[in-house]
């Protein structure tokens, strides 16, 4: 009987033992815990398949031919992490590989959701970011995140490789439309407060999506503007400019991914800089995530950089060197396999790779919440394109506009004003107007051909102009008159015609996404096809005129556009920039955006950033340019509205500062004209003396804030201590004894100073 009870018991044991479910799958074991357990329970070829990533429209580089091909590949290869695959793929390659393999491991999902979630069909598209940087908004780029993460996690998708924390420098590189701008602190705070909104307050909620900042690092200072070329970076301006915002995106933002760039960093492939990835991100930054690397990173420390002599010395050097995943490469996994054959990885470093792709799996809650990995349609179209989400585009696309110059003309007078001539060919180019990064135009998804059914809600200049014109009786006639990249095409006849009867001529010009994006930089600048022989005869006209550039970044304005009475920059607006364009020429809504890149008077002045150190010998301009390059044409930080903002009163409550103690003070803001505005507030510092080089002035805090016709506000402003140090000679970050200015300014020009206050230290 004793024996018989005792073997119960032992048969109990080994049955509790055997069949309880494994501790990784345990939601409520620390994610630690659960990814060791995960970890001791794969095999080699399950860990290598985890670190695996690829796009779900390369199935042309897996095997000729049917869909099925990928899937039986993802499926061999037991592959970890997939790229731009939606709907039913994603469902089945979340069954397949996920749910119905050995160890039920969900697949991690990523798509670039950069101008909202902007490849999936019957999303909203917002505006770029170069446009949204001109915001200079924080709580628009959260809520915008947060509308991205809502409409991708109801499609399923986890991770959105955004922010691009690239700080702009050379206008002519392809992907300045995807900065933040050139400076340093506003693509830092900008991507911070993005990311927040993306990733909400914790990974695993319903709507949250985890983010990778790229491109890691220094990718923006390309020479010549030259995509993906080598850098030619010092460390002191890589700890300067270019390293603070992912600092932020990791500490303040604690973003989870880092994708690393193309290019070299100090000389080494940024995919395989164990001093960039593991000293500096890493150590320093306290990066506990895992680093993807840009598309086919790994091919071309084969053949670009050539400092891998194949596969397998490329797959070794990545991962030794800190690059967890690479994007799309090909013939990884047999390289793998073959380097832990010959002994030449040692398993822990995979392991390690593996525990970081796990760690923000079980964060996001995919063991746990099917629903993060099978979203309900019930949701996904409650939540698509929702109104709200619409309204929040128009919103974005409104603040975003900046007005450079105006003459009285604008607002249109509907008393004065009965018909408008709409001339130019990005007038009524939905393309042109959403921009690189929208629709999946490069191929990143099989479902981009369906352009005039995905944009049927969206807005063109011309849609929101005629239907804004309509409600005060006012008549617009369009003319398409030249085109962004036909050298024939000119309508000379039909814009001279249009021209004749119109009260109010808008040209609306600029490039399309065949002049911008990767891949895609120009040697100048200036708008292209005939566009610029359309803005001569609408100037020769000699009618009230407004000319925008409704392009990806700022272009040169030629003479005949400066002759305008007014001037708008448009960037790539998104899908509601037609009815936000139409709010602002009528006055419904007023300017408040800025120029967040300086812009030339001619591409050759390129670069043009307004922090860049002084020191230029001579007269400070080309000698085969005019005088009038000396300065840019419009500096960072301008822009114009429909009311005019004095400031005074600028006290500080310290003008000696203590060490530690922010900076703070308060000025008086009145809006001295007609109607409410926003202004975007800048201040600038100029430190005195310092024991290395700085740029005369820098930008040290930013706000927005409303006042009303006529109201006058106390501005309260804090500047935390650390922003006023600088790199010294010990490379250290120091607030260096000595005296400093700091200025209230309308932008980073000398001319648009309002008010100064020194202070010292
Ligand atoms: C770009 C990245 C992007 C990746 C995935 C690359 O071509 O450089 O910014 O995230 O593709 O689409």
């Amino acid at each position: 009987m004793i024996i018989r009870v005792y073997m119960f018991f032992i048969f109990l044991l080994i049955a509790t033992v055997g069949y309880a479910a494994p501790l990784y799958k345990d939601a409520n074991a620390t994610i630690e815990a659960r990814v060791q357990d995960l970890i001791s329970r794969m095999t080699l070829d399950e860990k290598i398949g985890q670190i695996l990533l690829y796009s779900m429209d390369e199935s042309k580089n897996i095997a000729d031919g049917g869909l099925q091909k990928p899937f039986d590949w993802y499926k061999q290869n037991k592959v970890g992490l997939v790229l731009n695959a939606i709907d039913e793929d994603l469902i089945k390659i979340q069954t397949e590989l996920g749910t119905n393999s050995r160890l039920g491991i969900p697949v991690l999902s990523m798509i670039d959701a950069i101008n909202g979630h902007a490849f999936y069909p019957g999303a909203t598209i917002f505006p770029s970011s170069l446009a949204l940087s001109g915001t200079f908004n924080e709580k628009l780029m959260t809520q915008i995140g947060r509308v991205t993460a809502k409409e991708m996690s109801a499609t399923g998708i986890h991770v959105t490789y955004t922010p691009g924390l690239d700080v702009a420098r050379d206008l002519r590189w392809g992907r300045v439309g995807e900065t933040l701008g050139e400076d340093t602190l506003l693509v830092s705070k900008l991507g911070v407060a993005r990311i927040k909104g993306l990733q909400g307050s914790q990974l695993r909620d319903l709507n949250s999506v985890a983010t990778s900042p790229k491109h890691m690092v220094g990718y923006s200072q390309t020479i010549g503007g030259r995509d993906a070329t080598e850098l030619l970076l010092s460390e002191r301006e890589l700890r300067t400019w270019f390293f603070p915002p992912f600092e932020a995106a990791i500490q303040e933002a604690k973003a989870p991914i880092v994708m690393a760039a193309y290019n070299s960093v100090l000389g080494i492939p940024a995919s395989e800089n164990a001093w960039l990835l593991n000293s500096v991100l890493r150590n320093e930054m306290g990066f506990k995530g895992f680093v993807v690397s840009d598309w086919e990173n790994y091919d071309r420390l084969i053949d670009t950089h050539k400092t891998a002599k194949g596969p397998v010395a490329a797959a070794v050097a990545m991962l030794t060197s800190g690059n967890d995943v690479a994007m799309s490469a090909y013939d990884q996994p047999e390289a793998l396999r073959e380097a832990f054959k010959n002994g030449l990885l040692d398993e822990a470093v995979l392991d390690t790779s593996v525990a970081r792709i796990l760690s923000v799996k079980f964060a996001l809650g995919l063991f746990d919440n099917k629903e993060k990995v099978f979203p309900s349609s019930a949701r996904q179209q409650s939540t698509l394109l929702s109104k709200e989400h619409q309204d929040l585009a128009k919103q974005a696309a409104t603040q975003s506009m900046v007005l450079l110059k105006n003459q009285g003309v604008l607002p249109i007078k509907a008393r004065e004003i009965k018909h408008i001539a709409l001339i130019g060919p990005n007038a009524n180019d939905i393309v042109a107007q959403l921009g690189d990064w929208s629709l999946g135009f490069r191929g990143q998804g099989r479902w981009m051909q369906e352009i005039p059914q995905r944009t049927a809600s969206h807005s063109t200049f011309l849609n929101g102009l005629v239907q804004r014109a309509k409600q005060d009786g006012v008549r617009v006639t369009y003319v398409k008159g030249s085109d962004v990249l036909d050298n024939d095409f000119l309508e000379t006849k039909k814009i001279v015609q249009a021209i004749g009867s119109a009260d109010l001529v808008i040209a609306v010009l600029g490039d399309n996404r065949m002049l911008t994006g990767e891949q895609l930089d120009r040697a100048i600048m200036l708008p292209t096809g005939r566009q610029n022989e359309m803005m001569e005869i609408i100037s020769q006209a000699n009618k009230p005129t407004v000319t925008v550039y409704l392009s990806s970044k700022p272009l040169i304005i030629t003479e005949a556009a400066r002759q305008s009475d007014a001037i708008i920059m448009a960037l790539n607006p998104g899908m509601k920039g037609g009815e936000a364009f139409a709010g602002l020429l009528f006055g419904d809504e007023n300017f408040s955006g800025r120029l967040t890149l300086t812009l030339p008077h001619h591409t050759a002045q390129t670069p043009v950033y307004y922090n860049q150190p002084p020191g230029w010998h001579g007269s400070g301009y080309y000698a085969d340019l005019p005088k009038e390059t000396k300065l840019p044409k419009y500096p960072f930080g301008y822009g114009l509205s429909y009311t005019e903002f004095n400031y005074s009163d600028l006290v500080l409550d310290s003008d000696k500062l203590c060490k530690g103690c922010p900076l703070t003070g308060t000025f008086k803001l009145t809006n001295s004209g007609e109607v409410g505005g926003d202004e975007v507030i800048q201040l600038y510092l100029t430190d005195k003396v310092a024991s290395v080089t700085r740029p005369e002035r820098l930008l040290v805090h930013f706000d927005r804030v409303f006042v009303d016709s006529g109201e006058t506000k106390e501005i309260k402003f804090e500047i935390p201590f650390e922003r006023l140090a600088v790199l010294d000679k010990a490379m250290k970050w120091e607030v260096e004894p000595g005296d400093f200015d700091l200025f209230i300014s309308t932008s980073s020009a000398k001319k648009d100073i309002q008010l100064q206050i020194g202070f010292s230290y």
